[in-house]
């Protein structure tokens, strides 16, 4: 099958080399503002040419940002062509859209690198979902917040250098912000859930709370108690309800989180008869990325003609059933309180408006029962 690929940046460049020598699959064509003479096939800068082009099977988008990357989707999934992305952004921004007119045009739409890089995590959790009630999925989903958590606990490195160190190592988004204000593990989050409840929630109803607030006496006095920082994204179902959040979450430095070191990920579901799964890996990175681009269009060549799911319900967020023990730091003091997360995020709020760099943490496990 012949592959248009729009985007030659690390991810592109590194599934190009996955797929060279291989029979079943061939990138064909390549969309690049600038000539690239070392590659053997058509680069073009005119994405018309390609979406004309009826030898195309599949489209793979690894460009990011949201324009022109939907309007070349939707215009490949018109004329027919299967869509493979790794841009999680837009898959959130335009989750209903997307779905819906894949489903309509009778084609494959697979995004599974946009969450967990390498980790077969997406296409785990909708097989999951099939078979089962997900309850939650909970886990460490941005590389570049790891590295930076674990640097600074393991080696006192300080934020800023440890967010140098961390760019330096490719896996930080173009704006870092995303990554440490916690809005890129909530886009994975957001697609995780939509899998799991079989919903749509939206990005923006989700409380995001990032690591820039964590100080090195913050993660001493967690240290004291064996507890270790890490930023977790959490969805839960309640009935017809869907609570989710992204935090700094305490962990005790037994649970595997804890262990979960550099720019590692891992990711759990939850279901109703079958248990916990847990997944780890690389959450990013050229080879593992480039991977799970490779494995989604090896599945349409195998026959995958749709989307992970056939359904999705429109769903708002909400948290009132979803009670658990936070840590606050507010004017220098640390205190913790047992309640929901509406309501912890809601004092939290209030916190900021007083001292905006105000500490909000979740405390996970047996930790929980003895701080709260
Ligand atoms: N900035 C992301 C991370 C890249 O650090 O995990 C992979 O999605």
């Amino acid at each position: 099958m012949n592959i248009a690929l729009l985007g030659f940046g690390t991810v592109g460049s590194y599934f190009y080399r996955l797929t060279e020598g291989r029979t079943d699959l061939r990138v064909a064509a390549v969309l690049s503002r600038r000539p690239r003479p070392e590659l053997t096939c058509t680069v073009t800068a005119d994405f018309d040419e390609i979406v004309r082009d009826p030898s195309i099977g599949i489209v793979v988008e690894v460009m990011g940002g949201l324009e022109p990357a939907y309007s070349y989707l939707c215009a490949a999934m018109r004329a027919g062509k299967h869509v493979v992305t790794a841009n999680k952004q837009l898959m959130c921004a335009h989750y209903e859209d997307l779905v819906s007119l894949a489903a309509e045009c009778g084609v494959s739409l697979r995004c599974t690198a946009s969450a967990g890089g390498g980790i077969p995590w997406l296409t785990s959790l909708s097989r999951a979902a099939r078979l089962d009630e997900i309850i939650a999925v909970e886990g460490i989903l941005n590389g570049t917040t790891n590295y930076m958590l674990s640097a600074m606990t393991e080696n006192g490195t300080g934020y800023d250098a440890a967010l140098r160190e961390a760019q330096a190592l490719g896996y930080a988004e173009a704006d870092p912000t995303a990554d440490v204000e916690g809005l890129d593990a909530r886009r994975k989050l957001v697609l995780s859930a939509n899998l799991a409840f079989g919903v749509s929630v939206r990005e923006e109803d989700i409380p995001c709370v990032g690591i820039s607030s964590i100080t090195a006496q913050d993660i001493a006095q967690a240290g004291k108690k064996e507890l270790i920082f890490k930023l977790i994204a959490r969805a839960e179902r309640h009935g017809g309800k869907v609570a989710a959040f992204v935090c700094p979450t305490l962990f005790p430095a037994s649970a595997p989180e804890a262990h979960t070191g550099g720019t590692g990920n891992i990711v759990t579901f939850c279901a109703k008869r079958f248990g916990t799964q847990s997944f780890s890996g690389a959450g990013a990175g050229g080879y593992p990325t480039g991977s799970s681009v490779l494995a989604d269009c090896l599945d349409i060549a195998d026959g995958c003609k749709s989307f992970y799911v056939d359904r999705f319900a429109p769903c708002r967020i909400d948290l009132s059933g979803c009670d658990a023990c936070w840590l606050y730091r507010a004017n220098g003091e640390y205190f913790t309180c047992k309640c929901s997360a509406a309501h912890a995020f809601e004092r939290y709020e209030q916190f900021r408006k007083e001292d905006s760099h105000a500490l909000l943490a979740r405390i996970a496990g047996d930790a929980a029962e003895e701080l709260c």
